[in-house]
């Protein structure tokens, strides 16, 4: 059975919120690229915080003032922040991708994305399914690449020391025909996992990979999916790749002849079941299908197998956060309803097929994170973004520690005027602690209208070790990662 946590005083949220609008103005642009050592900080870098944190995210919200439809569209802006014997370099850079670079030298929109059409009514997106890869959702260093990601397509490799856009990566040939190279990919035991989902409508093909440590290729099995797959995320175990699909209804017809985007061509269907595909990582690469509540969910924390059985956590929402159709301002809407999901636990029984879930966290919360070297084992600790109080309007204000095995939380926030982004977990050197090293993360403080990035103890992340003030503010961010290596 799943275990039950303690978690009353944890649950009871009587803490008052504060104004959705303090921060709104995380939805600007910031078109400037930078290169400077970060010199107003409170508290000490520790020394041995030696490696550079790399971090991406949307970065312009409009081109040349018209204003794209939704977030997710957004130019990828990859941030490098370099720590080097107590010193820390920050850099910025957009990913000169082929949108970018046309549209910056335009002037004008000239991509479809998944919430923004071309300006011109339908006519002029007519029939134009060349959607705009805009690198935007991670950034990972592996086998001697940086590579900025987007689910939809390949990736763009730069240069780790000064952000350069080399170009569009298809992984020695790999990634054949422009296959998509997911954004969400998973490493455990120095193996890097990832998959691409590649077609219509109504089939698709999930195709994985596995590489080693110098990016070569170990794996690559490909399964035929039913119905719209959105697989946003992935979950590794041992023996296990986990996806989890959640019902939509699609129709495909309006987007092709112009008249919607994406996000309006498909609905989420809460009278089906939401899908938990498990595809074995070995000989014939199984796939398994077993079926659960109707949930809607982007990412999921840790998986692990104990005892015959698979274990794993997802931030499960009751639908997907679909912006109002007639809503023009991507930035207002973003706010409605993105982040009401809560942290639930799965156990599933593969020689039964069946799922038990449970509610394990009633606080709204998103971007779990574990150490990395508990991915795809029994973990103690989760890292993840929350909010405050029981009202769910907002970007999330605070960090939150979760330990399973105690139930105990602690929690650092940022409120009233700051708003942290995903909390990326930093080992320290020499240490086999699940939770010995640093919570990283980039906060947009709305009273200054600039970012910092906070340094956590991951023991007590109550502590602050330091603050590092940026000179300017930084959109929201998406997704990171952090490497041992100095680039500088
Ligand atoms: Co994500």
């Amino acid at each position: 059975m799943v275990k039950t946590l303690n978690l009353n005083a944890e649950n009871n949220l009587t803490e008052k919120s504060f104004p959705v609008k303090d921060g709104a103005r995380g939805f600007e642009s910031q078109p400037n690229e930078y290169s400077y050592w970060i010199d107003e900080i409170e508290g000490v870098i520790p020394r041995n915080l030696q490696g550079t944190l790399f971090r991406n995210g949307a970065g312009l919200f409009e081109v040349n003032g018209q204003k794209i439809g939704h977030p997710f569209d957004g130019d990828g802006m990859v941030c490098a922040i370099t720590f080097n014997q107590g010193r820390a370099h920050f850099r910025n850079r957009y990913v000169r991708t082929e949108g970018y670079v046309r549209e910056q030298e335009a002037g004008k929109i000239l991509y479809r994305g998944f919430g923004t059409q071309k300006p011109g009514g339908w006519i002029a997106n007519l029939f134009d399914t060349n959607f705009k890869n805009t690198a935007n959702t991670n950034v990972i260093y592996w086998g001697g690449k940086l590579w900025a990601m987007w689910e939809g397509g390949q990736p763009y490799q730069l240069i780790p020391g000064t952000l350069e856009t080399i170009g569009q990566d298809d992984l020695d040939g790999l990634l054949k025909s422009n296959h998509p190279f997911s954004a969400h990919p998973r490493i455990k035991d120095n193996t890097f996992i990832n998959f691409g989902v590649q077609g219509g409508v109504t089939s698709q093909t999930l195709t994985i990979f596995e590489l080693d440590a110098r990016g070569n290729k170990l794996k690559e099995h490909s399964h035929p999916l039913t119905g719209f797959a959105f697989l946003h995320d992935m979950l590794v175990t041992d023996n296990y790749c986990i996806f989890i699909q959640p019902p939509f209804q699609a129709n495909g017809l309006p987007l092709l002849l112009g008249f919607k985007t994406i996000e309006q061509c498909f609905d989420f269907d809460s009278q089906q079941p939401t899908k938990i595909i498990v595809i074995s990582r070995h000989r014939n690469y199984d796939m398994e299908i077993l079926e659960t509540e109707s949930f809607f969910g982007f990412h999921h924390g840790n998986a692990w197998e104990k005892e015959g059985k698979i274990y794993l956590e997802s931030i499960c929402s009751h639908s997907f956060p679909k912006k109002s159709q007639a809503e023009l301002d991507c930035t207002q809407a973003y706010f409605d309803d993105l982040c009401q999901g809560r942290l639930w636990e799965f156990e599933l029984n593969l020689a039964e097929k069946t799922v038990t879930r449970q509610k394990i966290l009633a606080r709204g919360c998103e971007f779990p994170s574990v150490h990395p070297g508990w991915t795809g084992k029994e973990h103690r600790y989760l890292y993840m973004m929350v909010f405050n109080s029981s009202i769910k309007r907002g970007p999330l204000p605070a960090v939150m520690k979760l330990d399973k095995q105690s139930g105990e939380t602690q929690r650092w926030s940022a409120a009233p005027t700051g708003f942290p982004g995903e909390p990326i977990f930093v080992p320290r050197p020499h240490s086999d602690e699940e939770d010995d090293g640093w919570i990283i993360s980039m906060v947009y403080d709305a009273a200054l209208h600039k970012s910092y990035l906070i340094i956590l103890d991951a023991k007590d992340i109550t502590k602050e070790i330091a603050k590092l003030y940026l000179k300017h503010h930084l959109p929201y961010g998406l997704h990171g990662n952090w490497t041992a290596k100095v680039f500088i």
